[in-house]
């Protein structure tokens, strides 16, 4: 068996600290249950010396948990970012494999049971990654079991069975379906669900190199983001600290911005009322699948990520964000999803509102491709 990257120093909780060995498939935190963090040896370098000219997030390997030759991989990442208008790009998660930002916390998820030994891998989902985990799973020859609401659109289910996934549709919320999961646990299973291990993040975290590169070697005042579990928030925030103790950029960071539905809105119900947690939103609906999570486990992460970075977050009417999803795909040609288009109208009301300025620059993702919804 394989190792993990030399520069792992060690896997601790984000909320306690208490520490975790390394080289085993670690879940939660066994003190208090809340998420697991991988800290890093960081080199004191500048990114020249730290990227590699692959075209895939594997060119920040130096950053990453997972060696280069150990990656289960299909070529995940460094999407394009599209400027749509004065001082405002989509960055296109919808260009991975599988069509969404989740391949880049499965490959490195993936690749990271795979070393550490995992003999299944299951999760709940919302319809994207559960396509990203059977398509990384057949990848590494490990199987695969998703359970996911029973109204996911059947694109997302057909394309899970199609890498070979077993697919469990479960009534209720994403919440239901990791229940499910939980309660039909075979002792083979190894549990990759959103913050729930914690290599998914590490993937994730590289949107906040990219968007450092791409933008020449600084950041935007802005960024954008559809908010469900909340790996893509916490993922940015954890890259700009690490870019800051190696060295790239100073204490300022752009402001985060999280998005959610108002059928479903726990982390800006708690960002509003000043509360360092969530509470579990009761009777949640949007067909923004991606962001009907009543009750993220890391929504403290996300909290702490917004008020950190001086953002906010803003919940969209149901109608609203598929009127801007249509609008965004009309206006640029990018195959938007309706979490991203989520993202667009909280745009276009923070900037209506005075909230993003004149000189701001502005990224909204763009989570996934929008075909799959339909
Ligand atoms: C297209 C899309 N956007 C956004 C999200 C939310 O992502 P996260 O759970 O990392 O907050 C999801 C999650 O399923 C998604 O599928």
């Amino acid at each position: 068996m394989g190792r993990l990257s030399s520069n792992v120093r060690r896997i601790a909780c984000f909320a306690c600290g208490a520490a975790h060995d390394p080289t085993v498939l670690n879940t939660l935190c066994t003190a208090c249950g809340l998420p697991l963090e991988v800290e890093l040896d960081l080199p004191r370098a500048p990114l020249s010396a730290v990227v590699s000219d692959e075209s895939s997030l594997w060119r920040y390997a130096a950053v990453l948990p997972v060696p280069r030759s150990e990656a289960v991989s299909l070529t995940e990442g460094w999407t394009p970012l599209l400027q749509v208008g004065d001082r405002v790009w989509i960055k296109d998660e919808s260009r991975n494999p599988t069509g969404s930002f989740k391949a880049r916390g499965m490959t490195m998820a993936v690749s990271a049971a795979r070393l550490l030994g995992a003999r299944r891998l299951v999760a709940p989902s919302a319809g994207n990654a559960a396509g990203a985990l059977a398509a990384y799973g057949a990848r590494a020859g490990i199987p695969v079991r998703v359970a996911m609401p029973q109204d996911t659109p059947r694109p997302f289910v057909e394309e899970c069975r199609n890498y070979g996934a077993e697919v469990v549709l479960v009534e209720g919320t994403i919440s239901d379906a990791g229940r499910w999961l939980a309660e039909h646990r075979d002792e083979d299973d190894f549990d990759v669900s959103t913050l729930k291990e914690p290599f998914r993040v590490e993937g994730k975290k590289t949107m906040g190199y990219e968007l450092f590169e791409q933008f020449g070697g600084i950041l935007p005042n802005v960024v954008i983001y559809p908010t469900g579990g909340g790996t893509g928030l916490v993922g940015m925030w954890k890259a700009w600290n690490e870019m800051e103790t190696m060295g790239w950029i100073d204490g300022r960071r752009p402001r985060l911005v999280s998005v959610q539905a108002e059928g479903c809105a726990p982390v800006v119900a708690a960002f509003e009322s000043g509360s360092e947690t969530t509470v579990p939103w009761k009777d949640p609906h949007t067909a923004a699948y991606g962001l009907r999570v009543p009750g993220p486990i890391g929504g403290f992460l996300c909290l702490r990520a917004i008020r950190e970075t001086g953002g906010t977050a803003v919940a969209v009417p149901e109608d609203a964000l598929w009127e801007a999803a249509h609008r965004l795909s009309a206006s640029s040609g990018i195959d938007v999803c309706p979490e991203g288009g989520a993202a667009w109208a909280a745009f276009e009301r923070l900037r209506d509102s005075g909230w993003i300025g004149p000189d701001d620059r502005v990224v909204v993702f763009n989570t996934g491709t929008g075909l799959k919804y339909r």
